[in-house]
């Protein structure tokens, strides 16, 4: 069994290709919040959690999981991407609220206007996976 889980909510379809996209190359499980809220995370080290943003909120769906799960994400290696449409600066701060308000310290945002891979996906989505590679 795989050590890593992603689990993701996705409204218009983005996050859910990042995610996948990052499941085959980590050899990752991957639960879509919206199918199977109650995940066994048990058996899993690592946790990767993607979210969209909609007027600078992350979806309803990851902060309850969040909420539901805390005591046994606190034992976890827990990783947050957030698939927005801001990049630079405003990128950054609403990345950075969104950690603080989840009290998580490992995020990294994937913006849709930065420079794409040949999957259409941002580059930077190659540059994590690597980092969680290594
Ligand atoms: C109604 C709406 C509000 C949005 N608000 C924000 C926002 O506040 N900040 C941001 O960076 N992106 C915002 N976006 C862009 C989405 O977060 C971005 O397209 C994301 O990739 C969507 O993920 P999904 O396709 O998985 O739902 C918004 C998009 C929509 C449709």
């Amino acid at each position: 069994m795989t050590d890593t889980a992603i689990i993701y909510s996705s409204f218009m379809g983005k996050t859910r290709k990042i995610a996948k996209y990052i499941a085959d190359r980590l050899n990752a499980d991957i639960f879509d919040l919206k199918v199977q809220s109650n995940i066994d995370i048990s058996g899993y080290s690592r946790i990767i959690l993607g979210t969209g943003v909609h007027a600078g909120r992350p979806y309803a769906r990851v902060t309850k999981f969040i909420e539901d799960n805390r005591s046994e994400l606190n034992d976890k290696e827990v990783v947050l991407f957030i698939s927005c449409l801001y990049d630079g600066d405003k990128a950054a701060n609403q990345c950075s609220e969104i950690t603080m308000e989840y009290q998580l310290s490992n995020s990294v945002y994937f913006s849709t206007r930065s420079q794409k891979n040949d999957a259409g996906l941002s580059k930077d989505v190659d540059v994590f996976i690597e980092r969680m590679k290594s």
